[in-house]
């Protein structure tokens, strides 16, 4: 607990100067959040998802997990992804990925790593779908690299398939999904153009049709 201390210190201290710059931020705050994006990125450290958008508390919901994966069977992820939609009505839903990833590294080698491996096993299948491509790039880092983006990508096209998403599409509701990818080495972001803000570059079998009147 001692070796806890300083991070309780600087916490004092930073909302210290929260409410020093702005002595109505935590009422506001606690009274209400609305954000106006959902991010789902990668448990990495070193990608603290408010922190290198330069937002602040209250301006971004947060989900992360190891490789930020969408599965259609994590109910973590759709409760989060449910709660953004349907009831903070964000309109941004931001995938993003990092270069040098771990989990994504992880799934690249063949050695055991225990349990995870179920879980890095979604990021085999995507380097499985791809491999024709992905084995003729020699470096391991680059390899690395663009199954980082790949993997972006196959998340995006996860999202839009979610029963989330598409009711609220069907309901008309403006919302739209990007795949970004961090680097670790300069800090900076970078738009994959990935976005989608409806069925177009879905693959029909995941389409639901359009609500019918009652
Ligand atoms: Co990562």
């Amino acid at each position: 607990m001692k070796k806890l201390g300083p991070i309780f210190e600087k916490n004092r201290a930073w909302a210290e100067r929260v409410r020093t710059a702005d002595p109505e931020f935590f009422d506001r705050l606690a009274a209400q959040q609305a954000p106006d994006f959902l991010w789902i990125g990668c448990a990495d450290s070193r990608v603290p998802a408010t922190e290198i958008c330069g937002l602040a508390p209250g301006e971004m919901f947060v989900h992360r997990n190891v490789a930020n994966l969408v599965l259609h069977t994590d109910f973590n992820c759709l409760s989060v992804l449910q709660y953004a939609v349907d009831v903070l009505q964000v309109e941004h839903v931001i995938i993003c990925g990092h270069y040098g990833c771990g989990g994504v590294l992880a799934a690249l080698d063949s050695q055991p790593h225990g349990l995870i491996d179920n879980w890095l096993r979604n990021i085999k299948d995507i380097f499985e779908a791809h491999s024709q491509y992905l084995t003729k790039i020699s470096s391991v880092a680059d390899r690395g690299d663009r199954l980082c983006e790949l993997n972006v990508a196959t998340q995006v096209s996860n999202l839009g398939s979610t029963t989330i998403v598409q009711d609220a599409w069907r309901r008309g509701q403006t919302l739209s999904i990007h795949g970004w990818i961090y680097g670790l080495k300069d800090g900076l972001l970078k738009d994959l153009d990935l976005c989608i803000s409806d069925n177009q570059g879905l693959a029909s079998i995941y389409r639901m049709g359009p609500l019918k009147p009652t």
